[in-house]
């Protein structure tokens, strides 16, 4: 067991990739908090976690074996962070690994785009990962030894249509991770991003009913780029790319972004 006696906080963890991450990192010995909104957002056009979602992920992270809590926690508010990073340190005296994986996308043109609709993307994908950097650090620093992920997209490194909001988010992720995989190296933390293609998790499913898809031609379409026709990008591509992180195997590794994205982005346009 790879993580056996860590503790992992994983962000947005109730369902999809991060869900997906919490349970790769339970099966190899991690206790887990999930830190989700669970509750629905103004501008985002399908619902988000609700807290009968997260009470079953407990259940199922503690069906393996680990102790597992679930914190209500909307990452955009700083006073949220501070308190899930506070229960976390009563119930298990430490944070291990952190893995930023909230999200949530609307798709507009920038000319039609609201400031709320910016803010509520910008807010949960970049501020949220500086809040939970910002307030799990100082245990990091104080234990010399942690793992940050975060969970970037192909929309860090390419533009997609309709979502200058979601890209911008995404390409910031990426350059935090960078700028604070320096910062932190003297105290043996590492600081990575994970950068997926498209996943059918609820997130994708949202965006296509919004778009009066049906699933099959959904996928199709979000399938256009990946040089893998035979298999789809699964949560658990995204959750072991993590886990990978998580671990000392990769104890020379930051300030890096991974592609699990079926070769999407190493495509001649
Ligand atoms: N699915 C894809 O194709 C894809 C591709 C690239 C990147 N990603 C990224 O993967 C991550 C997980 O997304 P997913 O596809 O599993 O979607 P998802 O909707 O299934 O899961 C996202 C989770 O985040 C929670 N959440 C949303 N806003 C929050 C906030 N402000 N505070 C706390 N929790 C919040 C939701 O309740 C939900 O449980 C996101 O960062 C997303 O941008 C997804």
């Amino acid at each position: 067991m790879r993580l056996e006696g860590k503790t992992a906080i994983v962000t947005g963890g109730a369902r999809g990739n991060g869900f997906a991450a919490a349970k790769l990192m339970a099966e190899e010995g991690a206790d887990i908090v999930i830190g989700d909104i669970c509750e629905d957002m103004e501008t985002i056009p399908y619902r988000m976690s609700t807290p009968e979602v997260m009470a079953e992920a407990v259940k199922s992270l503690e069906g393996l074996g680990v102790k597992a809590l679930g914190i209500k926690c909307d990452v955009r508010k700083a006073a949220d962070v501070e308190n899930m990073v506070d229960r976390t340190m009563e119930k298990f005296g430490k944070v291990d690994i952190l893995v930023n994986n909230a999200g949530n996308s609307s798709m507009m043109a920038v000319a039609d785009m609201s400031e709320q609709e910016w803010d509520e993307v910008l807010d949960t994908h970049l501020k949220g990962t500086f809040l939970c950097c910002k307030y799990v650090l100082p245990k990091m620093i104080e234990a010399h030894s942690g793992k940050i992920i975060s969970i970037s997209s192909v929309g860090g490194h390419r533009g997609f249509g309709m979502g200058a909001h979601y890209c911008a988010a995404k390409h910031g992720i990426i350059g935090l991770t960078k700028a604070l995989s320096m910062e932190v190296a003297d105290h043996n933390i590492n600081v990575n991003a994970v950068c997926p293609g498209t996943v059918w998790t609820p997130m994708m499913q949202g965006i296509a009913s919004f778009f009066g898809m049906e699933e099959e031609e959904a996928k199709e379409a979000f399938l256009v780029g990946h040089s893998f026709k035979d298999r789809e990008i699964m949560p658990e591509d995204i959750g072991r790319a993590v886990l990978w992180l998580a671990t000392e195997d990769t104890r020379c590794i930051t300030g890096q972004s991974i592609l699990v994205d079926a070769g999407w982005t190493a495509r001649a346009p």
